[in-house]
This record gives structure tokens, sequence and C-alpha cells, in this order.
């Protein structure tokens, strides 16, 4: 009952009919099988992204080409997508990274002179805008994610829309085909959603975030990636896994009116506000704030900082009970190892590399207030020399 609720109320919101998975992996997994690809066909995604990207695409037989990222934006690099391009490219995944949509429009320039799908990730950007329209209105095909950290958040969730007729039928069947999770794993969910209700706060983020990886990794616990998600890329058991009532119940929460506005758009616009308190502070202590191209509405999800020694950043951060995001610690986050298994070739992608040896995300969800915006203003200025900026600088590899 409240899944048909939910499907109406985002179909309200963004003016597509939603195709409801259990994350956002499986509604890529989903898009992607609707393109009717062919084994060893190429995919193209950007040098800076979650391993659960690429995984969907190995489990179909088909392989991931990593592109690297624009300095300023984190996006994928649309001045680098052609050398890519060979026979074999079908798919270009156009990611919004932090909130921040790629630039589309050329990316779609490349995709009809090559006949290729355009795919957007709008994991990270339920509610930007690009050139006034609303990510998930722009590709052919749009997955979003409503996991934990994300803009709305079920617990865990993902959402597949398309703009096109012949994807929305496959799209149909397919999650008509999903495989019903079980009453434990519905279980489960409620029990975590019932616990970040009643516990989460930026204080205990740091205990909360430890035991919640611990107990995934160990395949105790729904969490976000399972250990064995992250240790080769190879299809798990019914990966194919539709969408609860628990999960549309959550996330009808986020369409709800407030004196007639969605609460999903006053949350984005917190997030934009703590994001400018952020510019304030980084430009008294004479950084550039994060670019923000003329093309876009950035939606903030997370804040970039580049800083020379993230190690020591981070335990000074929980040593001072400051929340700070680790998005990504890898090109294919959270990956360290065994980069060939997801067809990655560490060096070949050196802005997406630096970034993700350098990069830390301050908060910017509905749980920071003015007080805690304080005390990362003075945790800021206290490391002030330990920051490089918002940007991936020219003269990065004076940082290594
Ligand atoms: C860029 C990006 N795309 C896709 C996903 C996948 O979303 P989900 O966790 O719902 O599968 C993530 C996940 O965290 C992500 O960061």
């Amino acid at each position: 009952m409240y899944v048909e609720a939910f499907r109406e109320s985002f179909k309200q919101y963004l003016g597509l009919f939603p195709f409801l998975f259990w994350k956002g992996r499986v509604a890529l997994y989903s898009i992607l099988k609707s393109l009717d690809l062919k084994p060893g066909d190429e995919v193209i995604l950007p040098a800076f992204t979650c391993v659960v990207v690429p995984n969907p695409i190995i489990y179909l037989g088909l392989k991931p080409i990593y592109v690297d990222i624009d300095p300023l934006t984190f996006t994928i690099n649309v001045e680098e997508i052609e050398k890519k391009i060979t026979e074999r490219t079908r798919v270009l995944i156009a990611q919004n990274t932090f909130g921040l949509p790629a630039d589309i429009d050329p990316i779609k320039g490349i995709a009809e002179k090559y006949n290729l799908f355009v795919v957007e990730d709008a994991a990270h950007g339920f509610g930007s805008k690009y050139k006034e329209k609303k990510s998930g209105t722009l590709a052919d095909a749009t997955f979003f994610s409503t996991q934990w950290n994300k803009p709305f958040s079920t617990g865990i969730g993902g959402i597949a829309v398309t703009t096109r007729e012949d994807l929305a039928q496959k799209l149909k069947k397919l999650e008509e085909q999903a495989v019903k999770p079980s009453l434990k794993e519905e279980l489960f969910l409620k029990t975590l959603l019932k616990v970040r209700e009643k516990f989460l706060n930026p204080n205990v983020y740091w205990s909360a975030v430890k035991i919640y990886r611990k107990l995934s990794e160990w395949n105790l616990i729904l969490g976000s990636s399972q250990g064995y998600e992250l240790e080769k890329p190879v299809e798990p058991p019914n990966f194919l896994k539709g969408f609860t009532e628990t999960q549309a119940k959550e996330g009808l929460k986020y369409f709800q009116k407030e004196n007639g506005e969605y609460k999903i758009d006053k949350l984005i616009k917190h997030r934009q506000k703590v994001a400018s308190f952020y510019k304030e502070i980084l430009t008294d202590l004479g950084f550039e704030p994060p670019y923000e191209p003329p093309y876009a509405e950035h939606t903030y999800l997370k804040f970039p900082l580049l800083v020379k020694n993230r190690e020591k950043i981070f335990r000074l951060a929980e040593e001072n009970r400051i929340e700070l995001g680790d998005w990504f610690l890898s090109p294919i986050h959270p990956i360290k190892r065994n980069f060939h298994l997801w067809y990655y070739r560490y060096g070949e992608n050196p802005i997406g590399e630096f970034a993700s040896r350098h990069i830390v995300n301050l908060p910017t969800h509905e749980r920071i207030d003015e007080n805690y915006i304080d005390r990362i203003a003075e945790f800021l200025r206290k490391n002030k020399d330990e920051i490089i900026g918002c940007a991936v600088p020219k003269d990065y590899e004076r940082y290594e």
C-alpha cells in the first residue's frame, strides 16, 4: 500500500514514472539489462566513483572503461571521453558527484555522434538541476540511490527512471521479476531506521559509522556494501531485488509538504545553506570555494575539501568529534588492491586518483546546525595549513 503511494508521490515530483529496487546498484543493473547489450560491450564511467557502479556492469558481462575527472567539478572530464571510445562502446555514464550534475549536453552530443546510450548516475543528485531541468529528466535513463547518506534516505533503496517508452516497458518487467526481500532483511532495515532516528547525531558519528561498516563487512548487517561486493565483482545470488513497504513508508516522508514546500526541497535548501557557510569560512581563510559551473545547480550532498595529509585530518576530526566524510577513498571506492578485477589500471587517471588520496567531505545534512558549523569553522581555522583547497590544483604533483 505504501509502495504505490510512494511511486505516485515520486512521479508527481519528478514527472517520470519510477521503477523501484532494493538499492541504487540494482536500479543501474536493471537499466543496463534493459538496453540489450552484448557481452564485451563497453560502458564508460568516471574514475572517481563507488565500486558498486562497475560491479553491475561486470555482472552483466560488460566492460567498464574509466575516464578521468575534471579537476574542478569531480565529474567526468568531457574532453577525455572520445579518447576512450571504441567500436564496442555502448553506454556513457554521466555521474552526478556530490550534488553536481555532469556536463550532460556535450555528453549527449558525443552519444549522438557514436550512437550511444546516456545513463545518468544521480545517486548523489536527487533534486539537482542542469540548465533548469531536474536530474532524472536529462538522459535516456537515470538511477537514484536512497541509501543512508543520500539526498533522501529510505535506509537503502534504488530508483530507475527513463525518458524512453521502450526502456520503460523493459524496466517494468525487470521490477516484476525482482526477488522480494526476505522478512529478515526487511526487519533488519526497520530496526536500522529506528536506531538512526533515535540515536544518530553528529557527535556519535564516528563510532556509529565504525560499528556499521564492520558489521556490514562481516556480512552481519544490511550495509550499503557488503564484504563480498568489495572482494571481487561476481554477481551474488538474487541481486535483482525489489523494494519493500518499509522503504516506501520511509520515502513518503520526504514528499510531504510543509507550508506548501516539499520536505525534500527543504532539506536540499538546508544543504545549500550549510555549504554557503563553508564557502564563507574557506574564502575568509584564503581558499577558493568549490567551482559552481553556470550550467548546474549544486545541491551539496557533500562539500569537497582536499587536504595534504588525510590520515592526520581524519585522526584530528575523530579526536575533536568532527564528522568528516570519505568519498571517495579510491577511484573505485573503497577498493585499494586488486584493481585489475574491476578492469582498473592504477596510474591512468591522475586527477581522480589524486582526489581520492586527498579528499574529505564536510557534512551538510539536516542535523548540522549553526553550533556545529562553528565547531567545523574552528577546526578548519586550526588546520588551515593542511588544506589544499576545494578542487584539484594545477600543480597537484607537488603535494604528493
Ligand atoms: C556515485 C554513486 N553511484 C551509485 C551508488 C550506489 O548506490 P546504492 O548504495 O544505493 O547501491 C553510490 C553509492 O553509494 C554512489 O556513490
